[in-house]
């Protein structure tokens, strides 16, 4: 997700030597040879900071406050963000560095993509016609860039191996969503199910295309009930969630959960595990004590309404008690929440993580 300060539409971008080897011992002692990310602002680490003009950056104070050495590095969240965390729990140190870095900087160019990267784009949807950073179409291009490079470096019959035992997550939709939801506040069912069967063709024939690159094993991030994110919240005179949102994230992941399961079926060696962000953030708002939360509504930084009203800026506030909020910004959850998500999706029950979580999908080695 990521939020595009210009205009009046809000994304999530925001808005929202070594590794030669194939099997050579790595000191993070992964268990899968690499992780490739795609998506939006939940998931980018920094990608955008490269691009110019781009208004979906976290790449400045307070993000970053409680990152190691209080580093604002573009990502949305105070700390880590969720594909962090998924991360660690895989053995990796944390997610891998953004794609745009690789090539920047002499330790990432030696290499160059075996152990991962991550493509995402704050701002980006499913649809090339949202946002206007890096679509997701363009982020598997640029995958496909960085597998010829794998080829070349160790034989291509290494690099099919690798790839298929590695994860290819996926977190977008969001802000397809939001720019829908930007144009018509009020969508008929007519119009919803035309949104929704174009989102997901769209979403098919990129999972198509990574399947022919030779992934095989996705793990698949669902969209968060987007209308209780404090922007959302400030924009309702009630003050509650706003309820179009949520239901075009519901209608969206559970045509995602056939979709994936149709594929699966048709195209051989396929694995995934969907990863329900809906069901966690839904079940921090309804138990927020019971799992050390004081505050699932205001944003800890931010400015107006519920801190909803404008992004975690320089001169915008923020909490001390961060590991007691939900959301940290206006559209993205704190470090402590995409702690918790982490832990969910990766060993959680079905509820969070089905057909299988993400650590049966990483043990999977049939
Ligand atoms: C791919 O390899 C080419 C040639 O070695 C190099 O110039 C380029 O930077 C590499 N790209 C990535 C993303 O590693
Ligand atoms: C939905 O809204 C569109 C645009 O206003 C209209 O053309 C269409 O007839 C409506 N469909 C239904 C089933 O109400
Ligand atoms: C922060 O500064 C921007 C201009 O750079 C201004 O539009 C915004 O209102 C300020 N926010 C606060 C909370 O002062």
């Amino acid at each position: 997700m990521a939020s595009s300060s210009s205009s009046s539409s809000f994304f999530f971008v925001l808005l929202f030597g070594g590794g030669l080897f194939l099997f050579s011992f790595d000191a993070e002692a992964a268990r899968v040879p690499a992780l490739y990310v795609f998506g939006d602002s939940t998931a980018d680490v920094g990608n955008n900071n490269y691009l110019e003009g781009s208004h979906a950056k976290a790449n400045f104070p307070h993000n970053g406050v409680d990152f190691p050495l209080s580093r604002p590095t573009g990502r949305f969240s105070n700390g880590y963000n969720g594909v962090d965390f998924l991360a660690i729990h895989m053995g990796f140190r944390r997610s891998p560095p953004p794609f745009l870095s690789i090539g920047n900087k002499i330790s990432h160019q030696t290499m160059r993509g075996t152990k991962g990267a991550n493509f995402a784009s704050g701002g980006s949807g499913i649809l090339d016609s949202t946002g206007s950073t890096i679509t997701t179409r363009k982020q598997i291009q640029y995958f496909a860039t960085i597998r010829s490079n794998i080829t070349m470096q160790v034989s291509t019959e290494k690099a099919t191996l690798l790839i298929s035992k590695s994860i290819f997550l996926i977190s977008a939709g969001g802000n397809d969503i939001f720019a829908f939801f930007t144009q018509n506040k009020a969508p008929n069912e007519s119009q919803v199910k035309q949104f929704i069967d174009t989102l997901v063709s769209a979403y098919t024939d990129h999972l198509k295309e990574l399947y022919n690159l030779g992934a095989r094993k996705f793990s698949i991030i669902d969209v968060p009930p987007l209308g209780c994110c404090p922007y959302p919240r400030s924009l309702n005179p009630m003050g509650s969630c706003l309820d179009i949102l949520n239901e075009l994230a519901l209608r969206f992941n559970s045509a995602v959960s056939v979709l994936l399961h149709d594929l699966s079926s048709k195209m051989q060696g396929m694995k995934y595990s969907i990863g329900s962000s809906y069901n966690v953030v839904s079940n921090i708002i309804k138990n927020p004590s019971a799992l050390g939360y004081k505050e699932v509504k205001t944003a800890c930084c931010g400015s107006g309404k519920f801190n909803g009203q404008s992004g975690c800026m320089p001169n915008a506030t923020y909490c001390s008690d961060r590991h007691r909020y939900l959301y940290w910004d206006m559209l993205h959850p704190t470090h402590a929440t995409s702690k918790y998500a982490g832990v969910a999706i990766y060993e959680g029950s079905l509820s969070f993580a089905a057909p299988i979580n993400l650590r049966q999908l990483v043990e999977d080695n049939s």
